[in-house]
């Protein structure tokens, strides 16, 4: 499932209804790997299914882990010490600095060597907090630099026990030292300042692992022996990052009352529940079944600003969401010590500050503080244009933004498929929010239908476009020349209706960059005369016409929205596409564009498409009307641009 690259949304909708957030992404990852390590069976429900966590899954099947997926999202580990072997090349952890560190720590117990990659952001995060105390059990680990960059290659195996006071907070860190442990030669020790997350512990003393823990000032000392980690069945309870930006939809988009459920209920991570709290929303927190997870109810209501410190957002992955309410609340909120906002995904202190920009607060950034004068009550943001810069948490953020903006104020949110990194439904069930509500106000994947005669620019500018929105283009006339041409290639006459149809049935098109029929290319042959000649009537065809356009529906759902080229695509594709266009041009500019064509062919090709009884080409009711003629592209794409 992958998100769409853009989304529109229209503000002043309510969200109303109940939303479950995907897995938590620590104890995600650290099911898998225990997962891994265990003797015999585990079973996963409610994984994170985000990209970060799926890195972990891949990684733990190229060492030889058994890995099911099940139709209901539940995932089945088999795995064991005899199971594991060295993985037969480097492990690609992607974006995913929590697979490297827990990773590198699993491997460190291996007698192999194991290469571990990243993406290009993941290749300049530094491994050296782990490479240090893996290295001092008896690992060696290299990366690049005095830093220890990835790609880092780690041999392990015959590894000691060591005592280990960590300089940083990092629970990463502290994980990595544990899993390692697993398999030392005696005892681990590691003492922390201050307490990080604390799932590994928790999690390794489910498994059957030899583990106690004391109390140590404001930290904790961990004790762990080598031990043999047992299967366990687990539910992932919903991650509190992501459950984060419902709650403040609830609290900040007019009307809405919104439970995010089952979310995961650790005090440690709800902190921006009451910093939500003292800026004046109405929630509450109700335990859940089972155990640790609770239910989180917002109310939409005046919100004021307020301080908040950094400690109470452990990893700061709140701040995108707490932002959007200091965005709509009265006064002033101050963010202190967010400064390691800068060294996540991307600059996202900068990010924050510009997105409340856009939607209209304003944003103040001095060193290490980030200030945020709201909009106030009785006002609204406004509708904005917002580019996530391939940050997921930006992505979220500004959705929810966009939904609190004044009633019927359009935003767009560009690299909105970064949501794929942790929440790739996250649109869906926003939508299903929304819907309930008002099926009309749904956010959707944006369509833009370009319709027009033959050489009116209709290619010209949806290539332009698509390239402008980073969004994929199709050409659905040259679908029809594909059926046109492969009419021809089998001798059947153009006029055959049933034949045709029978071939628009069976054929496999595709359309990009170049054209194939079967897997053949045909990206010249579609261009030809004979085949400009047949096409009009095979597109008369409502047979042929029905199999293309549920096709086109399709290729739309699954590229997430695109530019669309046609004849019929903002009357009858799409007739709730974001922005339709009709494309005109002086006749002789048109024959001039289409000198391949004679004029008479392109006349007689128009006469046919414009009074064919089947979807006609015609004008779209709410479609702009633009000619081209004696324009420049730029001039016509940012005309298109300026409607969007
Ligand atoms: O865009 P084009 O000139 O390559 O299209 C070739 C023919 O396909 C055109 O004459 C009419 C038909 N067509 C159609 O009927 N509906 C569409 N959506 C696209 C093209």
């Amino acid at each position: 499932m992958t998100a769409p690259r853009i989304l529109v949304l229209r503000g002043g909708t309510p969200c109303r209804g109940a939303v479950r957030t995907p897995g938590e992404k620590s104890i995600s990852h650290r099911s898998v790997l225990l997962g891994a390590l265990a003797e015999g069976q585990s079973v996963i429900h409610g994984l994170s299914d985000g990209a970060d966590v799926a890195a972990s899954v891949a990684a733990v099947e190229a060492m030889g882990a058994g890995v099911e997926r099940r139709a209901d999202g539940t995932l089945a580990i088999q795995g064991g010490r005899e199971v594991l072997h060295q993985p037969q090349g480097p492990i690609d952890c992607g974006n995913s600095g929590t697979s490297m560190r827990l990773l590198a720590g699993m491997v460190a117990g291996f007698g192999w060597e194991t290469e571990l990659i990243g993406d290009a952001s993941l290749s300049v995060r530094p491994m050296d907090r782990v490479a240090e105390p893996l290295s001092l059990m008896g690992a060696t680990v290299n990366g690049t630099g005095e830093r220890c960059l990835p790609p880092i290659r780690v041999k392990g195996g015959g590894l000691r026990g060591i005592d280990w006071t960590s300089r940083v907070a990092s629970a990463q860190v502290k994980s990595a030292i544990l899993l390692a442990g697993l398999s030392a030669d005696g005892p681990t020790v590691v003492r922390e300042s201050v307490t990080t997350r604390t799932h590994t512990e928790e999690m390794l003393v489910e498994a059957g692992v030899d583990l106690t823990v004391e109390a140590w000032g404001d930290g904790r000392i961990v004790s762990l022996r080598p031990s043999t980690v047992r299967p366990v069945e687990r539910s992932v309870p919903g991650d509190p990052s992501a459950s984060a930006f419902f709650v403040v939809a609830g609290c900040v988009v007019a009307g809405s009352r919104i439970d995010v459920e089952r979310v995961y209920g650790g005090r440690a991570r709800l902190g921006f529940v009451t910093v939500l709290e003292r800026m004046g929303a109405q929630i509450t927190v109700s335990p859940g079944v089972p155990g640790d997870t609770v239910t989180i109810t917002s109310t939409f209501g005046p919100l004021r600003g307020t301080a908040v410190e950094a400690a109470e957002i452990p990893s700061l992955d709140e701040i995108p969401a707490l932002a959007v309410a200091a965005a709509v609340a009265e006064g002033t909120t101050v963010f202190r010590d967010v400064g390691e906002l800068r060294v996540k995904e991307i600059d996202r202190l900068d990010a924050v500050a510009h997105m409340v920009t856009a939607f209209g607060a304003r944003a103040v950034i001095d060193g290490d503080t980030l200030s945020i004068i709201g909009v106030g009550h009785g006002a609204y943001l406004h509708g904005a244009r917002f580019d996530s810069l391939g940050d997921h948490r930006m992505a979220m953020a500004a959705a929810v933004a966009g939904l609190a903006a004044a009633s019927g104020a359009h935003s767009l949110i560009t690299g909105f498929d970064a949501v794929d990194t942790s929440y790739p439904a996250f649109a869906d069930h926003l939508r299903a929010l929304v819907q309930s509500a008002s099926p009309l106000d749904m956010p959707r994947a944006l369509v833009v239908a370009i319709d027009g005669p033959a050489g009116a620019g209709k290619s010209t500018l949806s290539s332009a476009l698509a390239d402008h929105l980073g969004v994929d283009r199709l050409d659905t006339g040259a679908m029809y020349r594909s059926v046109a041409a492969l009419a021809l290639r089998r001798g059947v006459a153009p006029e055959d209706r049933d034949a045709v149809a029978g071939l628009a049935a069976e054929a496999v098109i595709e359309v990009g960059h170049r054209v194939a029929i079967d897997g053949i290319d045909v990206t010249d042959e579609i261009r030809t005369p004979e085949v400009g000649q047949a096409v009009s009537v095979v597109a008369a065809n409502p047979e042929v016409r029905i199999q293309l356009v549920e096709r086109q529906r399709d290729w739309a759902r699954d590229h997430g929205g695109g530019v669309i080229e046609g004849r019929d695509i903002g009357t009858e594709v799409f007739p709730d596409a974001a922005v339709k266009v009709y494309l005109t041009a002086s006749a002789e500019e048109r024959a001039r564009r289409r000198h391949d064509e004679s004029p008479d062919g392109v006349a007689r090709r128009d006469r046919i498409d414009s009074t064919r009884a089947a979807s006609p080409l015609r004008v779209a009711e709410d479609a702009h009307l633009l000619d081209t003629t004696g324009r420049s592209v730029h001039d016509v794409v940012q005309e298109v641009l300026s409607w969007l």
